[in-house]
This record gives C-alpha cells, sequence and structure tokens, in this order.
C-alpha cells in the first residue's frame, strides 16, 4: 500500500518533498490511522533547515494529527475500529512527571509523522478527538497544547489574580499558553513582532500587549503591568535580560525553546537577590497530556489557526512558518 506524504530530503533545495511511499506492515500494538488533518510545529522547519539533531533524509514530518482508526494490531482492541483520534506526540516518556526518559522521542523524527495520508502509532499514543473540535482543530492542538500546559500548570503553577506574560503570541504554544492562562484567571499580558496579532490576543482577553521590536518595550510593560509573576517564553537569546528585569521577586520564567539562540548574558545577582526561578520544560508526560485534553474539552478552548491549506500545498506552508508571518497554528487537510 502506498501514500502521499511529506519527507525529508536534504539533497533537494527546500530540503523536504512530496512523495509516494510505501505503508510498512503494521505492528500487532500498532494502529493505522487515516488522517484527516495534520499542524506544522517550528520542529518540523528546524528539520527541514537541517538544524535539528540527528535528522535522516526520507523520514515523513510531522507531529501533531487526528484522524480515524481505519486498522488495528493483532494485539489492539477492536473497538478502536472507526474511532476519531488525536494523536500524542510525545513517546517513552516514562514514569518521572519531573523528566522525559532517556528514551524520549517525538513523533515526525526519527518515527514517521503526520504530515502524510496515514499515520502508524502504538495505541497507546491515542485519545478521542475532543468533541468540541473539528478534524483541523484537533490537529492543532496536541504538540503546542501539551507544551503550553506543562509549562503553564506543572511548573508555572499558574494561579487566578496572577500577572502573567506570555511572549510571541502569535507562536503555536504561546496562544495556548494565553488562552490557558487567562481561562485559569490570571491577568495574561503578551508580546509580539505585528499590531494584528496583539490585537488577536486582546479579542481573547488577554490585557495588553506590547511590541517587542520596539527598544523600549521592557519599560512600558513594566509601567503597565507592575511587573510579572510568571514569564512564558521561548525565545531566550538577547530578550532575557529584559524579561529577568520584568519578573517580580519571587517570580518565575518558564521557557520551552531557545529561537533566539543561548542568551549572551544573565544577570546573577538580579536572581539571586530577588529570589528568581528560570525553569526549562519540554512537552509533557502521559498524565499531562491527559489533563491537557480534559481541561480543554472542559473550558471549550479552540487553538488560534493561522490557516488550513490541503497537502499538496504543504510546501507553502513551511514558507509560511519560516517568515514567521503566522499568528497561531498552521494546519494541513490531508483527507
Ligand atoms: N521544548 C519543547 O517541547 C518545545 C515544544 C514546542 C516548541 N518548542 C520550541 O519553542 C519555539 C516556538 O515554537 P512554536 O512551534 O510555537 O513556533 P512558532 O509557531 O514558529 O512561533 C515562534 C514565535 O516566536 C516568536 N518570536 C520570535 N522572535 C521573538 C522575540 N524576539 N521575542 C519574543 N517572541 C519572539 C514569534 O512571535 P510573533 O509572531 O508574535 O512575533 C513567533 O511566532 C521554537 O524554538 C520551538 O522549537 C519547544
Amino acid at each position: 500500500m502506498t501514500m502521499k506524504a511529506l519527507v525529508l530530503d536534504q539533497n533537494t533545495s527546500f530540503g523536504i518533498k512530496l512523495s509516494e511511499v510505501e505503508l510498512p506492515a503494521l505492528q500487532s500494538h500498532e494502529v493505522r490511522v487515516k488522517l484527516y488533518a495534520a499542524a506544522l510545529n517550528r520542529r518540523d522547519e528546524w528539520c527541514r533547515q537541517g538544524r535539528y539533531p540527528n535528522i535522516q533524509n526520507g523520514v515523513i514530518l510531522g507531529s501533531d494529527g487526528a484522524g480515524i482508526v481505519e486498522a488495528v494490531g493483532e494485539e489492539v482492541d477492536k473497538d478502536w475500529l472507526g474511532k476519531e483520534v488525536i494523536i500524542n506526540a510525545a513517546n517513552h516518556w516514562g514514569e518521572n512527571q519531573k523528566v522525559q526518559s532517556g528514551e524520549f522521542q517525538i513523533l515526525g523524527m526519527p518515527k514517521n509523522g503526520t504530515l502524510a495520508e496515514y499515520v502508524q502509532v502504538d495505541v497507546d499514543r491515542l485519545l478521542s478527538k475532543p468533541s468540541h473540535m473539528s478534524f483541523e482543530e484537533a490537529a492543532a492542538l496536541p504538540l503546542a497544547g501539551l507544551t503550553a500546559y506543562r509549562a503553564l500548570f506543572y511548573h508555572g503553577q499558574v494561579k487566578a489574580g496572577q500577572k502573567v506574560l506570555v511572549t510571541g503570541f502569535g507562536g503555536g504554544v504561546a496562544q495556548f499558553a494565553t488562552q490557558y492562562g487567562i481561562v485559569a484567571g490570571a491577568e495574561v499580558y503578551v508580546n509580539s513582532s505585528k499590531e494584528d496579532k496583539i490585537n488577536k490576543a486582546l479579542e481573547l482577553g488577554a490585557k495588553a500587549g506590547f511590541d517587542y521590536r520596539k527598544e523600549a518595550w521592557v519599560e512600558e510593560a513594566k509601567s503597565i503591568s507592575g511587573g510579572f509573576d510568571l514569564i512564558i517564553d521561548s525565545a531566550m537569546g538577547d530578550t532575557l535580560p529584559g524579561l529577568i528585569n520584568l519578573l517580580v521577586p519571587g517570580g518565575k520564567l518558564v521557557f520551552y525553546g531557545a529561537t533566539l539562540g543561548n542568551p549572551p548574558m544573565l544577570d546573577a545577582r538580579r536572581v539571586f537577590w530577588n529570589q528568581l526561578t528560570i525553569q526549562g520544560t519540554t512537552m509533557g508526560s502521559d498524565q499531562d497530556f491527559r489533563d491537557m485534553v480534559d481541561f480543554v474539552t472542559k473550558e471549550s478552548i479552540q487553538p488560534v489557526i493561522d490557516s488550513v491549506r490541503p497537502l499538496e500545498k504543504v510546501l507553502e506552508a513551511f514558507e509560511l512558518m519560516s517568515n514567521g508571518s503566522q499568528t497561531g497554528k498552521i494546519v494541513v487537510k490531508i483527507n
């Protein structure tokens, strides 16, 4: 059986190509999901650019997907057949809630991912698709929704009434973090490169937004908010000193990425004197994933979706992510 899929090929000028590929035999503990939609994450773009560790040509990219179970392996309960599902892209987290195991892997490198007509995964990666979401909306949820959930609740311990800053609102994870914080009763502020993105955050209930391209944005944010109890960031790089400056004494910075690279300096005295915490985080455990899906379902949270395009136009989706003009998740409709 063959299918259309987006494979990594670093010998092409764009680094990826749509190909017809063979589906391997289904393993006894696996299910075959016919995908109706998938979504991009910055990770896919890092892979395309050859900037992700241990990349392998021929791997199908994509961590996020939603679809219908079409076939089950010998050991899998046949009740899964025909179910509408989402896929948890975090594999082999392990039992320790604090940190992932050494076997931890993300779907879509090294294992074949979701930017394809079908994906084959272990049955324990499935959860029912939230009923308030379409396939396109559900496909936007798993990786970013999970990362934002752990950052805000497990590490951030966000509480009602706290002041929270989410940086880079246009990002796939950031729009979830913003919405979760608002639902949790926090006073949420954002920063972004574009006014229309800030306006979208305000529409969702954010208190105020700041343009991080302006040199004075840190002073502006400080004078309007009075400082933040919690900051959720993935930019890092030379933005770190400004973020540290914006934390109130006892505040916490939780970061899940370093898009701008390593910070050139850290005001260590400010960190120890003000009893600040700088906490790294990555995706989340199976427990975090179940809790996140329950929370999103209970609160009827809908992902901010930038755009939806067919698999045939998936290269266009990568161009969009590459130039950073999206607001929220970039979705690919498949079947
Ligand atoms: N550790 C994990 O498990 C995990 C999970 C997901 C993502 N990540 C990492 O987190 C980062 C974001 O991922 P994503 O999928 O959300 O990416 P994305 O959708 O491409 O979003 C990236 C966002 O970064 C923001 N940004 C760029 N420069 C900035 C600056 N100077 N200050 C503040 N924000 C800035 C932009 O916000 P505006 O558009 O608003 O300007 C952009 O939309 C990536 O580095 C990714 O690899 C890590």
